[in-house]
């Protein structure tokens, strides 16, 4: 197979997953099964230390990324659609009410539509077009008997940024718990999940923490009883092996089996390239980025863009379509002509395309990452004016 080439691409599906990963985390990868290749927490020998010392490095760098208030509350698992899943069917029990937006994921919704059927209550407040959340319309939701509120942190498909902060003051005086969808913003934008109130935070380790597919996790905050959690799965987790009863303790709760150990190398070498770059010079880059093809496209006659006009109220995750053309040939053409590489469709998230008024069709979504320069991005607007107008 032709390796693909950085040089004559412009990789626009950071959403998706991040491309190309930083050689730090290939290198972390296979040094993980060169030199510290035991079972973690598992057998006493040195491989298995060596493993188990990696783990728990990467823990505390998530910890430290995310202000998570102890790194034995991040809990791995094999992507965010797996830490939601945990905290949804954990926690939720029929009888139960839980309110979300309309902007979210399937791995929000699905999982919560299966809820439903069993009896649980499923509140979606409606968001604005653009993807905006009214806190008044949320407040007067959640204010009712409401177990727990789950909200995307931001839009997958416009970008919009939700005001957490301000949505957990409103979960926690209705006595409820806040669960974030971190999928687009860990790494893409600081995140201090104590300081905002957040109680669970879902985050994937393959997007903006620029680790390998099949890593993630859930962070559980201080105030969350791990007790009231329910594991998906039971099984060894190399502690108390005297018993058959999981154990209660974090993050062996939650953990069952051999966890992803090249993953979770190559998640931590991911989130040290992160801290290297600064939290705040990638979002600082991602807004420049994000201002300069808003700016291009709207300029392109029949273009439509969906979501904010402002970028530092959005990420670096742009929707668009074009009147007349189907959004499939835009991205082929983008591909075989220009080497311009995006997203096109739904995005895994219909309801977000209902919200904006792009369902069943969907968007051309373009997505940079902290690599994508200026130039690429007046390269990529150059594309789509020459694919549109031909
Ligand atoms: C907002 C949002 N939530 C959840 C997910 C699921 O992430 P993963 O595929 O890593 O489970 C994604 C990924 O596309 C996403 O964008």
């Amino acid at each position: 197979m032709l390796r693909p080439n950085p040089k004559t691409m412009i990789y626009l599906d950071h959403a998706a997953t991040s491309w190309p990963k930083p050689p730090e985390v290939m290198r972390a990868m296979a040094g993980f099964l060169e030199s510290a290749g035991g079972n973690p927490g598992r057998s006493g020998h040195r491989l298995s230390i060596a493993a188990g010392r990696i783990v728990y490095e990467a823990r505390e760098a998530v910890a430290g990324l995310l202000h998570a208030p102890d790194p034995l509350r991040v809990i791995f698992t094999q992507n965010a659609t797996h830490a939601l899943n945990i905290a949804l069917h954990g926690l939720l029990s029929p009888g139960d009410r839980v309110v979300t937006s309309g902007m979210e994921h399937n791995a929000v919704m699905r999982p919560l539509r299966a809820l439903e059927k069993r009896g649980v209550a499923v509140v979606v407040v409606p968001t604005a077009p653009d993807g905006t959340l009214n806190p008044v319309d949320f407040a007067r939701a959640v204010m009712l008997g409401t177990r727990l509120v789950a909200l995307n942190h931001a839009s997958n498909v416009v970008g919009t940024i939700a005001p957490a902060a301000e949505v957990a003051q409103i979960a926690h005086a209705a006595g409820a718990l806040l669960l974030i969808d971190a999928a687009q913003t860990a790494g893409v934008m600081p995140l201090d999940m104590q300081a905002m109130g957040i109680d669970l935070l879902a985050f994937t380790g393959h997007k903006g923490l620029h680790g390998p597919p099949g890593s993630g996790g859930l962070v559980l905050g201080e105030g969350v009883d791990a007790a009231q959690i329910r594991p998906l799965l039971q099984g060894g987790t190399g502690s108390r092996s005297e018993y058959e009863e999981q154990p209660e303790f974090l993050p062996d709760k939650f953990e069952s089996g051999t966890p992803n150990g090249v993953g979770i190398a190559g998640l931590g070498a991911g989130i040290q390239w992160v801290m290297a770059r600064g939290m705040e010079a990638i979002r600082a880059h991602e807004v420049a980025l994000t201002r300069r093809l808003v700016a291009g496209l709207s300029e392109i006659p029949g273009v439509r863009l969906y979501g904010l006009a402002d970028p530092q109220r959005r990420t670096a995750v742009v929707s668009f379509t074009v009147e007349g053309w189907r959004v499939s040939t835009i991205g082929l053409r983008l591909d075989e002509e220009h080497g311009v590489l995006c997203r096109v469709g739904l995005h895994c998230a219909p309801a977000a395309h209902r919200t904006i008024g792009t369902f069943p069709e969907g968007t051309v979504r373009f997505a940079p990452g902290p690599l994508t320069t200026l130039n690429e991005i007046d390269a990529v607007v150059d594309a789509v004016k020459q694919v549109v107008q031909s």
